[in-house]
C-alpha cells in the first residue's frame, strides 16, 4: 500500500514537472487547408473510444479514423473525478502512454499530422457519466476553480485544441434546480481560462425543448461557446412502449404533448431562434446508428403501434434496441430479401423491418443517404455552421453495404462543402511524438501480475492493477473502473457487468 502511494506521488510529480505543451497559436482562425469549402462549414465528428474493445470487424481504433472526413474530431470521453474535482482519463490504459499504456490521446492528436486542417477536442461527460457529479462540482466556486484549472492543464498536456462539455444534463438525472445558474458560471470561468490559453470551448446540448429551457442560460452559452453541437437524435427508442423514429425530420400527425417537440425540424429551429445572430455556431447532430423495437404484433408496424420489447442488440455495440449503421449493413447482407426498408414521407425518415428467429418483428429507424439528404437540405436552408455526427465508429467503415468505406461521412462532408479533401502526398506519414512520461518506480509484482497490461484484482471487481514488464520485475500501477463498471477479463478492460460472464445483475 505504501509502495502504491509512493508510486502515485511519483507519477503526480512527473505530471506536474512536465512543461506544458507549446500552444498551437490561432487555432480557431486556422484556414482550411483544402481550398475554399462552400461557406467553410464544419463537420464535427465524435469518436466513442470504447469501440476499440468491440470484437472482430466491429473493432475501431484511432488508426481507423479517416482524418479527412471531418473538420473537427472529438474524443469521447474523459471523466470527472469527484474526489479531486479534476478532469481525468476515463480509461488510462487505453488513453495514456503511462506504464505501457496505448496512448490513444497522443495517436488521436497525431491525426493532425496527416490532415493539418483538423481540429481535435476532448469531450468530458456523456450520457453514462450522468449529471450528479457535475452538479456537485459546479455548485461550489472552489470546486469549479479546481476543475477549470485542471481542464486547461489536461488539454495542453495531451495536446488537444479544446474541450467539449457534455454534462447531460444540468437540472436533470440527479442534478439540482440551480444547475442552470451554476453551469452558466462554470462556462464563464472556463471561457476566461480557455481564451487566455488560446483553446476552444464547445458543448453538446439537448434536443428537447423542456430540457433546453431548464438546463441552459442561453446568454452564457452565447458568451462562451465556440461550437454548440445539437444532439438531434434519441427522440424515441427502446424506453418507449410504441413504435417511433430515432431522429425524424418532421413530427407525426398523432404526436401530442412533449412528443410534438421530438423532431429535428422543431429542435433546430428552436435553437436557431434562441441563438439568433450567433446561430452559425450551431451544428446539427446526425446519428450514424439506428434505434428499434420488437413489434408486439408483426402485422402492426406503423408509428404508435405497440412495441413493448426493445429490438435486438448488435454483435458489436451490444446494447438492446441499438444498431450501428455498420451492423445494419451486416444484417442486410445476411438476411437479403427479408431486410425491407421503408420511407415515411410525412416524417422524411426511414425504417427497416427484418427477422429475428424467422419472425419479421424487428422495426429499426435509421438514417441512410436518402434520409441524410433531407437533413442536409435543412442545414442548407438554415443559418447554422454545419453538422455533427455521433459517431464515426458505426459508419460502414468496412464497406459491408458496398457503398464504399464510410459512405455516410463521405456523403455528409460532400453535401456540406462540395467535396472530400484528399491527402497531401508529402504528409501522409505519421511520426507520433514519443512518450514523455516515464514511470519511475519498479517492484516485483508476481503476486498481482499474471500478464502485462490490466490485471483484475478479483472476479467482477472494478479494481485492477496495470503491469508493465521491466526486466524480471513489473512496474505496477493501481486503477479502478468508473462506478458501476467491472473488469471484463475477455477484453481486459472496464465494461458493463451485463457484458461479463458471471457478473450479470440478477433479473427479477
Ligand atoms: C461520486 O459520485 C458518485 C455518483 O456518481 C457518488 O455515488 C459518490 O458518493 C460521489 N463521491 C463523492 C466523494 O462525492
Ligand atoms: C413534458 O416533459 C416534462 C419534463 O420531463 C414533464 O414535466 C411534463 O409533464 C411533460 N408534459 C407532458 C404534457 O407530458
Ligand atoms: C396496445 O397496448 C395498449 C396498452 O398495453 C393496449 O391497451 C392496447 O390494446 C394495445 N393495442 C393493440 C392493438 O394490441
Amino acid at each position: 500500500m505504501k509502495l502504491l502511494l509512493l508510486l502515485l506521488v511519483a507519477l503526480a510529480t512527473v505530471v506536474v514537472a512536465m512543461p506544458p505543451r507549446k500552444l498551437r497559436a490561432g487555432v480557431p482562425e486556422k484556414p482550411y487547408r483544402y481550398g475554399q469549402p462552400k461557406e467553410g462549414r464544419k463537420l464535427v465528428c465524435y469518436y466513442g473510444s470504447w469501440a476499440v474493445y468491440r470484437p472482430g470487424p466491429g473493432k475501431y481504433d484511432i488508426e481507423d479514423i479517416d482524418p479527412f472526413l471531418c473538420t473537427h474530431l472529438v474524443f469521447g470521453f474523459a471523466a470527472l473525478d469527484n474526489t479531486t474535482w479534476q478532469i481525468t482519463a476515463f480509461d488510462p490504459w487505453n488513453d495514456l502512454d503511462d506504464n505501457g499504456g496505448k496512448g490513444a490521446y497522443r495517436r488521436f492528436n497525431a491525426l493532425r499530422q496527416i490532415n493539418p486542417a483538423l481540429t481535435t477536442i476532448i469531450a468530458i461527460g456523456g450520457w453514462n457519466e450522468g449529471s450528479e457529479k457535475y452538479s456537485d462540482m459546479a455548485s461550489i466556486p472552489e470546486r469549479r476553480a479546481t476543475f477549470v484549472q485542471s481542464c486547461v492543464q489536461f488539454v495542453q498536456l495531451h495536446g488537444f485544441d479544446g474541450l467539449d462539455m457534455d454534462w447531460e444534463y444540468p437540472s436533470y438525472r440527479g442534478g439540482a434546480e440551480e444547475d442552470k445558474i451554476h453551469f452558466a458560471a462554470l462556462l464563464r470561468e472556463l471561457k476566461v481560462a480557455f481564451s487566455a490559453a488560446g483553446l476552444l470551448l464547445t458543448s453538446a446540448v439537448s434536443p428537447s425543448r423542456v430540457t433546453i429551457d431548464d438546463a441552459y442560460d442561453i446568454q452564457a452559452l452565447i458568451e462562451t461557446l465556440d461550437i454548440i453541437n445539437v444532439m438531434a437524435y434519441d427522440y424515441h427508442g427502446a424506453w418507449d412502449t410504441y413504435v417511433h423514429h430515432n431522429a425524424p425530420v418532421h413530427g407525426h400527425a398523432l404526436d401530442s404533448g412533449n412528443n410534438t417537440y421530438f423532431n429535428v425540424e422543431f429542435t433546430i429551429n428552436y435553437w436557431v431562434e434562441l441563438m439568433g445572430v450567433h446561430s452559425d455556431r450551431l451544428t446539427m447532430g446526425l446519428p450514424l446508428y439506428s434505434r428499434g423495437f420488437t413489434l408486439d404484433d408483426p402485422a402492426l408496424n406503423q408509428i404508435y403501434d405497440n412495441a413493448t420489447e426493445a429490438g435486438i442488440a448488435g454483435p458489436y455495440t451490444r446494447q438492446v434496441g441499438v444498431l450501428g449503421y455498420n451492423e445494419l449493413c451486416e444484417i442486410h447482407r445476411d438476411q437479403g430479401e427479408a431486410f425491407q426498408t421503408h420511407w415515411l414521407d410525412d416524417l422524411k425518415a426511414k425504417y427497416v423491418i427484418f427477422e429475428r428467429d424467422g419472425i419479421r418483428n424487428q422495426w429499426f429507424s435509421y438514417d441512410d443517404i436518402d434520409a441524410l439528404a433531407e437533413k442536409m437540405a435543412l442545414i442548407d436552408a438554415l443559418p447554422i455552421g454545419g453538422a455533427m455526427v455521433w459517431s464515426v465508429e458505426t459508419d460502414d467503415f468496412q464497406n459491408t453495404c458496398g457503398e464504399g468505406k464510410n459512405p455516410l461521412l463521405n456523403y455528409i462532408l460532400r453535401s456540406l462543402n462540395g467535396f472530400v479533401p484528399t491527402p497531401d502526398p508529402d504528409r501522409t506519414t505519421v511520426s507520433p511524438p514519443s512518450s514523455t512520461t516515464k514511470p519511475s518506480v519498479t517492484i516485483p509484482g508476481d503476486d498481482v501480475c499474471a500478464q502485462a497490461g490490466i490485471n483484475p484484482t478479483g472476479p467482477c471487481s472494478g479494481n485492477y492493477v496495470i503491469c508493465a514488464p521491466n526486466g524480471a520485475e513489473w512496474i505496477v500501477t493501481q486503477g479502478s473502473c468508473p462506478p458501476g463498471l467491472v473488469i471484463n477479463p475477455e477484453i481486459l478492460n472496464c465494461d458493463y457487468p451485463d457484458h461479463v460472464a458471471g457478473c450479470q445483475k440478477k433479473k427479477h
